[in-house]
């Protein structure tokens, strides 16, 4: 670890909230960024994802978006779940409009699973536990694209507890076009992905960096 870190608020993540929350300095979650590993050009960071509802909606991540790399691929990332259960929802969206979206999962993960994010899928985490959410995380160093998630409010769906304890998973109504969610596990990660050259290079690895490859279906 390089030792920066930063919080997250309430009100840094009311441009992607469900509704408006009256609790701005509360923290959600908490960021430290690593250094970059000069023999894989990747970094390391881990962020920690507060147990708490935002009003009704489960605690989560801004989202965003990778570029692409020199080569014009889209970057993917790797995540391993440290402790607690996760829920990544990840989005690809139509390349001339982001309001509409082809292809979304809720990607279902419990500690000690890795889990892809593949190539010119957005992503958000969101913790569904009533205890902290820890996720580590290798990707190659480039900055990450907030802006399509703060011009539509966030991801493509919104969690939200019902009165009865359950989660009502319900359509972000900013965007066009959004497919019903497809729920998957993540796939034991392959054994060609393990020395992370596919997060600088992943035009070589582009058959591995598939849907199929990385989830199955629950
Ligand atoms: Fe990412």
């Amino acid at each position: 670890m390089s030792g920066k870190s930063y919080t997250k608020t309430i009100k840094d993540l009311s441009p992607v909230l469900y509704e408006y929350i009256d609790e701005p300095n509360r923290a959600v979650y908490e960021v430290h960024r690593g250094k970059l590993d000069p023999e894989t050009k990747t970094c390391y960071d881990e962020t920690t994802i507060f147990n708490g509802l935002m009003g009704v909606e489960l605690p989560k991540t801004f989202g965003h978006y990778h570029p692409r790399n020199k080569e014009g691929y889209f970057f993917p990332e790797l995540y391993a779940l440290l402790e607690g259960r996760a829920w990544f929802l990840l989005q690809k969206p139509e390349r001339s409009n982001p309001k509409i979206i082809k292809e979304a999962l809720l990607v279902e993960a419990v500690r000690g699973e890795k889990i892809v994010m593949p190539p010119e899928f957005g992503h958000a985490s969101a913790n569904p536990e009533k205890k902290d959410l820890k996720l580590g995380n290798w990707k190659a160093e480039f900055d990450n694209d907030y802006q399509i998630y703060e011009i539509l409010h966030g991801a493509c769906y919104y969690f939200l507890e019902s009165k009865e304890g359950s989660v009502d998973i319900i359509k972000n109504s900013h965007y066009e076009m959004v497919p019903e969610l497809i729920k998957v596990k993540p796939k034991k990660l392959s054994k060609e992905l393990e020395n992370l050259e596919f997060l600088t290079n992943p035009e070589k690895y582009l058959n591995l960096l598939t849907v199929e490859n990385c989830f199955e279906k629950i």
